[in-house]
Formats: C-alpha cells, structure tokens, sequence
C-alpha cells in the first residue's frame, strides 16, 4: 500500500520535473526569439585618403561587454575620393555627397526604424585629413564640421567626428584583430569569462592609401617611444604602434614615381620599371608632386598643369630597388630595434594579421592567406615579367589598380622584409586576410569599441546575465528531482519484481 503512494508520487514527480524543464526550454527559446532586447547598432565612418567607407555593426544588447559577439551588418564604399579632396572641385563635391547620401540611405535601411534613435555614429578621419592638416588647416576644420553638421541632421546619435592620430589608428586596428579572434577572453568551462591560455595576442599590419600602421604586444618594458600600455578585461598589455605618414599604398607609389621623373631626362618618356612592359600613362606633374609627401621632391620647373608620360619596363628587380630607395634604411644603423626612418621598433615577434593594402595586394597575386617568403617573391616575379596584354588577359583586375600590383608587391615584400625585419621563418606567422568571421578586420571596429566603453578596463563587469543563472539553478534543482524520481521507482521497480 506505501510503495504504491510513493511510486504515485515519484512518477508524478518525475512527470513535473519534465514538465518543467521542457516548460523552461520553451520559455527561453521564445525570448531568446521574440522578447529578447534584440539588436543593437553601431555606424562608423572610415574617412581614408582614398575614399569613404561606412561599416554597420550589431551585437545582441544584452550582451554588450561581452567579448567577440559583434559582427558587420553592411559595409557600404563611397564611391569618389577622400573627403580630403571636399572643397576642391563643386561639381566633384556635389557627386561625392550623392554616394555619401545612397550609403546613408542604405544604412538607414539595414537598421530598423526604431532602433535609429538608439544608434550611434562616429566618424574617424585618418592619414588623407592628416596630410590636409598640416597642408591647410583651415580647410580640413571646414571639412570635419561639414561632416559633423551632415551627421548630425541624420536620426541617429552623434558621437564623435574627428582625425585620429596615426598611433590611435594602429592600436584600434589591433583591438579589432584581437577582438574578432577572442584573444583577449574566452568562456571556461563553469561559463565565466576568463583569460585564454598562453594569453597571446596577433599583431596587426594594416596598409593605407596615405599611411601604413604596425602594432604588436612587447615584453620590452622598457616603455619607450611608442609603447602603450593598455588594461582590457582587467589585463595589462604593453602594444608596441607606430604609424608611417607617407607610406601609405599611394603615396609612397607617388615618392616611387617622383624619383623616377627626377632621374629622366624627357618628360615625354619616363621609364618605370615597376608598370608592365607594352603599358603607357599620361599623368599631370601635380597628380604627382601635389601631394604634401612628394612636394620636397619636386623638379625644377615644376608645372603643375603640364603632362608626363610614363612607359613600363616590367623589371621585378629595379623595381625593387627602386622601392627600396624610399626606406631610409641606413639610418638604422643596424640596430636591431629599429624598423626604418630611424624609427624605434622592438623586434616582431607572434603571429601577424596583414589586411587593407597587405590583403590586397596578396589578393590580386592569387596569394592569400599565408604564403611562404619565397612564394611570395617568386610569385611577384613572374608577375612582374608579364607585359600589359598577357597582365590583362590572365587578372580580370580594373585596369587603373592592376598596373600598380608589380609596384605594391615589392612595396609589401620591402616594407616587412627590410622595414619590419620578418625574415624567411617569422614570415610564416603572417597572414594576409581580410575578414575574421565575416567582419572587416579595420581599425573602425576598435574605434567605436573604445569610444563607447563596451571593452571595460576591468573584468568585474564581466558576470553572467542574472536571469540566465536563476534559469540554470531551478534547472539544476528540477533535473535534480528528476534523478531522485527516476531512482525511487527504479528501486520500487525492483523490489515488486522480487
Ligand atoms: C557594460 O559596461 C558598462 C560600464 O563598464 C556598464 O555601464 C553597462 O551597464 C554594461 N552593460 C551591460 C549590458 O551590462
Ligand atoms: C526614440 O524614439 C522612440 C519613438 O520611436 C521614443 O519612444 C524614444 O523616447 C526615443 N528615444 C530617445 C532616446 O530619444
Ligand atoms: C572625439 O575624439 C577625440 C579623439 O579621438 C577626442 O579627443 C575627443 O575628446 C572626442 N570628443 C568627444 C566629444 O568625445
Ligand atoms: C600607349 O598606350 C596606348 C594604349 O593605352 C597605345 O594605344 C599606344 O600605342 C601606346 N603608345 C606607345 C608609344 O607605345
Ligand atoms: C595632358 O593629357 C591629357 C590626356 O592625356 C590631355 O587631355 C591634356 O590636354 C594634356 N594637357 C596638356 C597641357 O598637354
Ligand atoms: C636596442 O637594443 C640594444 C641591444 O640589442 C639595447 O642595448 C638598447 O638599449 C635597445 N634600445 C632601446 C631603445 O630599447
Ligand atoms: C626573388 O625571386 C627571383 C626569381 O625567382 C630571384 O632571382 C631573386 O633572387 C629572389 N629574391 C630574393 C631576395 O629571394
């Protein structure tokens, strides 16, 4: 007579305890799908030299400081130049402000109506606006409040329009890398946040038009010139950032040009070993001695109006040392803590994620991820033997980018071989990429991470959700009361059978 109230009342034990557990799973799926605070947004514009790009991010809002959960919604390029060029040309301007306009339109409808007002937008200008800076300051201050009055008459919230500095730029670029990877917290076992194992962090080589940036983590504690020292996720790091204003993809390929025109005696017939055989170019002396970069440069009677020829000579090793002529790399000294320029570097060391210009350029020799230094070499070589209709038949590149790629292989290979110091075997720790988990790996990223504060200094934010551990512990007691249910009438079981 007991054993049978008491099998009564485990199996119905039992039957509840499942009850509420299917009960409970019901109950979070429908809020993880439907009540859930949902998505939030986050716009930021990267104002580069050579053009505009605006990037859409979203994260589940509940989630806000947690780690690697943010990814790219929209990335929308602005057709047209940089907005350093604003200003310069009204017709220009006025289709420049058309394709800002339809990326805007674009933005605004990726991102639900209710959530504009809820959304923040930054916009960081970087190396393009640097050089008009130090060119006309009047000029680029026109051009930020320009900006700032165009994003402040959108529905979204302002934040922020200003140039970052070159060193900024490189440490955001390596907050985004490490941040898409989960470098920097992963989830342990017991599902708190902790630090991964090894704790290593990847450097970061980003490439512009008009700067290039590196940065990686030190143990050189000896917090020197360009050395910073950063506290995420209640961790210390010492990042190593420098930026070269200058050395920029198009920059640097206009300094390459201008000591190509200097060293000619026919403007009418410049050689370029680095454009392909059977390829010609008319160019204006001020498309390449109007820059700020190349102004010191300049030929004698410099005219700005007048015309260049330029003819390809498809020579993978003038060409390289042609490059290599505008690295000041004697001023090192030998040195092993210096790059170039006599600019302090700690040695490389770790792996490396090269993407903008590195990616890039590796991309259009079919080379990405990481290939080998003498791949990459030997690769560039033939690439660069090619003449203009064989370079045309086998790369379906836009003309105007696919004549410089001979030219951008060996500015990569110099500027991380004999700049950066990678040699064969630390060449091998680089990979050429764009996107980790589909989002862009750019210093925008980072960028709005800082500005917004939602990677705390601190770790003691990082806690689990509350309701999520209410939800985990009558989870616990019901599964709990399950096993003891399930116990009671396996032994009832047994002792009617015998
Ligand atoms: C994220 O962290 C900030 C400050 O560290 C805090 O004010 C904010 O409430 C946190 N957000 C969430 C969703 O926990
Ligand atoms: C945003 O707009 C909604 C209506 O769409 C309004 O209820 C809310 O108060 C607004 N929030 C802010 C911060 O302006
Ligand atoms: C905007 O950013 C710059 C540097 O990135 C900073 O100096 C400035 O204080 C910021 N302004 C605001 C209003 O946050
Ligand atoms: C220069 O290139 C054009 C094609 O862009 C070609 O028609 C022309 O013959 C070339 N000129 C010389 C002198 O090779
Ligand atoms: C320079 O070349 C362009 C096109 O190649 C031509 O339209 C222009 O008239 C030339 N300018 C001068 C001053 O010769
Ligand atoms: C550079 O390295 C040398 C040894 O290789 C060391 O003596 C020197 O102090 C270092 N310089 C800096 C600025 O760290
Ligand atoms: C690059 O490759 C070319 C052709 O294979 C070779 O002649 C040259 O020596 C290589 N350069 C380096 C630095 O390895």
């Amino acid at each position: 007579m007991a054993s049978k109230l008491v099998a009564t009342l485990a199996s119905f034990l039992l039957l509840s305890s499942v009850g509420v557990i299917i009960a409970i799973a019901i109950i979070q799926t429908y809020k993880i799908t439907y009540v859930s605070p949902g998505l939030k947004y986050g716009i930021v514009l990267d104002c580069g030299s050579s053009r505009t790009t605006v990037y859409v991010y979203e994260w589940p809002a509940e989630k806000e400081n947690n780690t690697g959960i943010i990814t790219e919604t929209v990335k929308c390029n602005v057709k047209g130049p940089g907005i350093s060029d604003l200003g310069r040309n009204s017709s220009q301007d006025e289709e420049t402000w058309k394709h800002f306009k339809s990326c805007m339109v674009q933005v605004k409808e990726k991102i639900p109506a209710f959530k504009h007002n809820s959304t923040s937008i930054f916009l960081g200008a970087t190396a393009g606006m640097r050089l008009l800076q130090l060119q006309n300051e009047t000029a680029s201050n026109t051009i930020l409040q320009d900006m700032r009055n165009y994003l402040q008459s959108l529905p979204f919230q302002f934040q922020n329009a200003s140039i970052i500095s070159g060193e900024e730029e490189g440490l955001y670029g390596w907050i985004t890398v490490n941040y898409l990877m989960n470098n920097f917290l992963e989830r342990d076992l017991w599902n708190s946040w902790v630090r991964p194992h090894g704790a290593k962090t990847v450097g970061s080589l980003d490439l512009g038009g008009a700067s290039t940036q590196i940065a990686f983590t030190t143990t050189d504690d000896a917090m020197g010139e360009g050395l910073t020292k950063v506290t995420l996720y209640g961790y210390d790091y010492t990042v190593y950032t420098h930026s070269f204003l200058c050395f920029g993809k198009n920059e640097a390929e206009k300094t390459v040009l201008a000591k190509f025109v200097q060293g000619s005696t026919d403007l009418n017939n410049v050689q370029n070993p680095c454009y392909p055989v059977g390829f010609n170019i008319t160019m204006t002396e001020e498309f390449i001695f109007g820059s700020e970069c190349t102004k010191d440069l300049r030929i004698s009677n410099y005219s700005p109006e007048r015309n260049i020829t330029i003819f390809g000579g498809g020579d993978a090793a003038e060409c390289r040392n042609a490059v290599r002529q505008i690295f000041n790399l004697s001023s090192c000294d030998g040195s092993q803590n210096c790059s170039f320029n006599g600019v302090y570097q700690p040695p490389v060391s770790g792996q490396f994620m090269a993407y903008a210009g590195f990616y890039y350029t590796a991309w259009a020799l079919k080379l990405v991820g990481a290939p080998t230094l003498d791949k990459f070499n030997s690769t560039l070589w033939s690439f660069c033997s090619m003449d203009w209709t064989k370079l045309k038949r086998n790369y379906n590149i836009n003309e105007k980018h696919l004549k410089s790629y001979c030219y951008s292989a060996n500015y990569v290979y110099t500027i991380l071989v004999d700049g950066y110091k990678f040699n064969t075997a630390s060449w091998n720790d680089i990979r050429f990429e764009r996107q980790v988990k589909n989002t862009s790996i750019a210093w925008t990223l980072g960028y709005m991470l800082t500005l917004s504060n939602m990677i705390p200094a601190e770790a003691k934010h990082m806690h689990l959700p509350m309701e999520n551990t209410l939800f985990a512990g009558i989870l616990f007691l019901f599964s709990a009361l399950t096993i003891i249910a399930l116990v009671f009438l396996i032994i009832l079981l047994i002792r009617t059978c015998y």
